[in-house]
């Protein structure tokens, strides 16, 4: 039979774990309310000295970091990927070059040529054509990616429709980074913009996020494979290498222009802009 004693003994026993945590717990709220009182009683500064302290970054949100303001979009859900038309300026003679002209206003009733939706700096569109993303571009594009699966790419149109506002967000952002000289020549200003009437698809290759809206795109397999193919499935290449005078934009190896099956084979053929197959 347990004595009295050792039953108390036992008790006691028990009781220790209690108080040591006790203690433990008195003296970590006395540190944490010594140390916010140390940072002017403040709780996000107290929070950031610890983190320096102990060298624990803090967990940044990718898609809220700089480089991806541009993402998912300001006000566009269904756009998945960022749209950084932003590429390396380098100097070039445009003297010559086809640019905006005219006094600016934006017409009613948009310019059809040849059955063909134009949308360039001399041909802009009203600023209240929103079609939104046209069904059969889209049909188009799956097929197209359907078949480049095959070949082992996994294509991937991060930017389609944009609307007049996001165009204008867009443009107004490279005007403020680059000047506006330099964001002519890689950005549409709003209502010049292919992407408003929803025929405009900038392709890239899913986990390449390094070459979207890059030039290095045209150099990747992927890149090589939709500029030979695209044409099958009724996209152009709308800016091609060496054209900026003619279309008024720099290289863009990502953007594509659906005018159908019929003609997009003929433009790839004849090797010329549309600019000049159309004659605009
Ligand atoms: N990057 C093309 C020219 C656009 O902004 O529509
Ligand atoms: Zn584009």
């Amino acid at each position: 039979m347990q004595s009295r004693y050792s039953f108390l003994q036992e008790k006691k026993k028990k009781k220790w774990p209690y108080i040591i945590s006790g203690i433990i717990a008195g003296i970590l709220v006395a540190t944490a309310v010594v140390w916010v009182g140390m940072n002017e009683w403040n709780i996000d500064k107290s929070i950031e000295e610890l983190r320096d302290l102990t060298g624990v970054k803090q967990i940044v949100d990718v898609d809220k970091t700089e480089a991806n303001v541009d993402k998912p979009v300001i006000e566009e859900p269904k756009q998945e990927i960022p749209i950084v038309e932003e590429p390396v300026v380098e100097e070039v003679d445009m003297s010559g070059a086809k640019g905006y002209i005219g006094n600016e206003v934006l017409p009613q009733e948009p310019t059809i040529v040849k059955g063909v939706l134009i949308a360039s700096k001399k041909y802009p569109l009203p600023s209240t054509y929103a079609p939104g993303e046209s069904k059969e571009a889209r049909t188009a594009f799956q097929e197209m990616a359907a078949e480049a699966i095959l070949s082992g790419y996994d294509l991937v149109a991060f930017s389609t429709y944009r609307s007049f506002d996001y165009q204008t967000q867009l443009y107004e952002r490279y005007v403020t980074n680059d000047g506006q000289e330099a964001a002519d020549r890689y950005s549409a200003r709003p209502g010049y913009s292919e992407h408003q009437t929803g025929l405009a698809f900038d392709i890239g290759e899913q986990h390449f996020e390094q070459h979207f809206a890059r030039e290095s795109f045209g150099e990747t397999e992927a890149g090589k494979w939709v500029a030979a193919n695209a044409h099958k499935y009724g996209f152009i290449m709308r800016y091609p290498n060496g054209s900026e005078k003619i279309t008024g934009y720099m290289y863009e190896p990502w953007h594509f222009r659906y005018i159908g099956k019929e003609l997009a084979p003929q433009v790839f053929e004849a090797n010329v802009t549309l600019e000049e197959f159309l004659n605009l």
